[in-house]
């Protein structure tokens, strides 16, 4: 049942390319992206004037990642925040304030209260899902189903991608509404999008050296995650992975932040893994990035890098590089967010604990 895998999160990994297809699929139709169901019109998507998401743990993550495509595509401001905060705060909410909560199982007790509380307000609410008929998307005004399939290991991995192509469509649909992005484009954005099944397909030739890798830090103290752009919300999905599978003390970070104090806690042999911008479309983080390594790495840092093929000015500053295919910088997350996975998996299972139910967590959180 595990497809021959040692444990279903492995299987779950492997499943991401054909997952992101079936979140693709039957999104886009005659030039433009479609949701499941819509039960708001053109013109209350033409209104929104702002974007609030809302999310837990890796759903969360996924939708920090949804803040740089949204505002890019549509120039309108979102915010990202934990459903559990959310509603505590008396956020300002009208009717042209559109509330994404992002739920891989819908019934994540956080993120329906703070549906629940949005829609008190008068705001509309789109839901990201992957479970039919779940009572998140059944509160919601308009939801987009993931189709990642069911996911038996408690960490979520296929429904985390598919969360990320989910967010990018509603961003496109957004865009689409309020025309500040022509069909051509919402087009050629999407094409871009139909080819990251096969960049992430690739991406799975790094699982044996992530997995043996994971054997070797099986006995690390903690291993420290850096990111910039859309890789920060991959550092931090990077850290929530191994935490939750490895019981290790994980990290993540903007790397621009470590010298504000993180910094301090690097000490000889310290695993950092570093998720690098795009050297062609992120030049100049790219080289903000190398800097980090460089301060990192003389500080004795044991630096793992996940880079593009090719970015050869990483390999000196890198312990293990580690090489996933060059892609467009909005969509990298979906492939650099591999190999961590496989590395908190395997770390997990070279230490011991089972990786598809670790300890304490439940995979739907109904309670707040
Ligand atoms: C981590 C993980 C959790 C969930 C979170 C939200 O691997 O699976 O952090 O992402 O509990 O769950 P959903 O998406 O069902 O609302």
């Amino acid at each position: 049942e595990k497809g021959g895998h040692d444990y279903f999160m492995l299987k779950e990994i492997e499943e991401q390319p054909g997952a992101l297809e079936n979140t693709l699929r039957g999104h886009f139709h005659d030039g433009g992206i479609i949701l499941d169901e819509q039960r708001l019109t053109e013109q209350d998507l033409r209104d929104i004037d702002k974007v609030f998401v809302v999310a837990c743990g890796t759903a969360y993550h996924s939708g920090l990642l949804a803040k740089y495509a949204i505002e890019h595509w549509c120039r309108i401001p979102v915010e990202v925040e934990l459903a559990s905060e959310f509603r505590y705060r008396d956020p300002v909410l009208g009717r042209d304030t559109l509330v994404v909560a992002i739920s891989q199982s819908g019934e994540t007790a956080d993120t329906l209260e703070a549906v629940r509380h949005a829609r008190t307000q008068r705001a509309r609410v789109l839901a990201i899902c992957n479970t039919n008929g779940a009572q998140i998307p059944r509160e919601s005004d308009a939801v987009l189903y993931t189709h990642a399939g069911p996911e038996i290991g408690v960490a979520a991995t296929k429904t985390f991608v598919s969360q990320i192509a989910a967010n990018y469509l509603v961003g496109l649909a957004l865009a689409q509404a309020r025309g500040t992005k022509y069909a051509d484009e919402v087009a050629r954005e999407f094409s871009a999008l139909a080819a990251m099944p096969e960049a992430v397909r690739q991406t799975l030739g790094t699982v044996d050296q992530m997995r043996a890798l994971g054997q070797k830090l099986a006995d690390s103290k903690a291993v420290l995650f850096l990111g910039r752009h859309v890789g920060y919300p991959i550092a931090l999905e990077g850290a929530l992975k191994l935490k939750e599978l490895a019981y290790m003390h994980a990290e993540g970070f903007a790397a621009g932040e470590l010298k504000h104090g993180p910094i301090a806690l690097i000490e000889d042999g310290l695993p950092v893994v570093v998720v690098m911008p795009s050297a062609k479309g992120r030049a100049l983080l790219h080289s903000k990035m190398l800097s980090n390594i460089r301060e990192i790495q003389a500080r004795g840092a044991r630096t793992i890098v996940i880079a593009e093929e090719g970015d050869e000015t990483v390999r000196p500053f890198a312990d293990e590089l580690v090489e996933i295919p060059a892609v467009p910088t909005l969509l990298q997350p979906l492939v650099s967010t591999v190999p961590l996975q496989v590395l908190a998996a395997e770390i997990a299972r070279a230490r011991g604990y089972d990786v598809d139910k670790p300890r304490n967590l439940a995979k739907s959180v109904t309670v707040e």
